[in-house]
């Protein structure tokens, strides 16, 4: 983020009150406890959001060489995206066109060609079909023009990958970040360098996870073993970029720096943890010195894998480095592992029991409220809602 648009933040914060709920919405907002467990909800939401909206896959740097790849499940579709010789990115249903089985699959790893686990037959990076070893014959009548993998549609910028899986013909990064753009490019996320990806399978809706890093009102409770020593829990900044709203929480020290006569010496990033929420397939988390994807995959409106990966302004050059980083990664996973995903468990029986009519999201929890607004009116603007 460039030091313009920190200062301007920054400047937001004069003269508030620590002490009382700030920004605050408009008004509160109602929603169903039923579109956390429906399942008829649960397909639409897959169809429409997972399927039909871009999707945030990964950082540009999870996949620099060509034959180098990530593979995410776009609504239920398993699809990997390949690194191509001429640099840029194409995305393929991971289904072989043999008989189904994934083509790509284990790290990433560079690779020539893409050979399917089942029967060996052999792709290139750009999907065509190479050869079928050892049954060229038997396959005769079967044009290997008709068995190339299927093209999902990918598109790369601010070093970020996206994919969509229907009606993604002309999907760009600009498109997918609605706005977002100026203060991601700000990051500079293409030099950042991918440390580790872990998977998490957690038994609560999706939007449960999404839901535990949009406000800061429960850090004071909820972590005040942890994290609430240091962060501010009443005060946040929140935007939005069209369906994407981004909050950031802050260290209780960032109210030094607007104390500073100068805005020229005013620091805001190292005070702060900036989340950028991407409707609706996870978000990016700056957070002082490295960056956070946490990308959810929804199974069923139960079940969730939440992929948390961790990119560094460097490849790590010694152990000592290598460590650093998995602590680090370490620390989050028991933080959220700890304290909010058992938590969020909890709260998916109690909606599931039926009890609830709704839940209701503060005034204190803009960022909140703006992600439940875009899910809802994407839903209905598919007649789904
Ligand atoms: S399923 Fe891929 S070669 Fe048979
Ligand atoms: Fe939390």
């Amino acid at each position: 983020m460039r030091h313009e648009r920190q200062v301007e933040l920054l400047r937001r914060l004069k003269g508030i009150d620590p002490a009382s709920p700030w920004p605050l919405a408009p008004a509160s907002m109602r929603n169903p406890a039923k579109h956390y467990v429906d399942p008829a909800r649960f397909e639409h939401e897959r169809q429409v959001l997972f399927r039909g909206h871009p999707q945030l896959i990964g950082l540009s740097c999870e996949c620099r060489e060509p034959g180098s790849s990530v593979t995410a499940d776009l609504g239920g579709v398993p699809v990997a995206i390949v690194r191509q010789r001429d640099g840029s990115l194409r995305g393929f249903v991971n289904a072989c066109r043999h008989r189904g089985a994934p083509v790509v699959s284990g790290d990433g790893a560079a690779r020539p060609r893409l050979t399917c686990p089942y029967h060996g037959w052999v792709y290139e990076l750009d999907g065509s079909l190479h050869a079928r070893p050892h049954a060229e014959e038997a396959f005769a009548d079967v044009p290997k023009a008709a068995c190339a993998l299927k093209p999902v549609a990918v598109a790369e910028g601010y070093g970020l990958i996206f994919a969509q899986y229907e009606g993604g013909a002309n999907l760009t990064a600009d498109k997918a970040l609605c706005g977002a753009q100026s203060e991601i490019a700000g990051y500079g996320l293409d030099t950042f360098a991918f440390i580790e990806a872990r998977e998490t399978v957690c038994d609560f809706n999706w939007k449960l996870v999404l839901d535990t890093f949009t406000e800061s009102y429960h850090i004071r409770t909820l972590h005040k073993d942890s994290i609430a020593a240091t962060y501010l829990a009443n005060v946040s900044i929140c935007d939005t970029f069209g369906p994407h709203p981004r909050m950031i929480g802050l260290l209780k020290t960032v109210l030094e720096e607007i104390e500073k006569p100068s805005e020229a010496d005013w620091q805001f990033l190292p005070h702060t943890t900036a989340q950028y929420i991407f409707m609706p397939s996870g978000l990016i988390t700056y957070q002082r010195d490295h960056i956070e994807l946490w990308r959810v995959t929804p199974l069923s409106a139960d079940r969730t894998i939440v992929r948390t990966s961790l990119y560094a302004p460097e490849p790590p050059a010694t152990d000592k480095a290598r460590a650093y980083w998995k602590k680090n990664l370490d620390m989050l996973l028991d933080v959220t592992g700890g304290e909010d995903f058992p938590l969020m468990a909890r709260i998916h029986r109690s909606l599931k029991s039926g009890a609830l009519d709704e839940l209701v999201y503060g005034r204190n929890e803009p960022a909140l409220s703006h992600l439940h607004r875009s899910i809802n009116a994407a839903l209905a603007a598919a007649g789904a809602g």
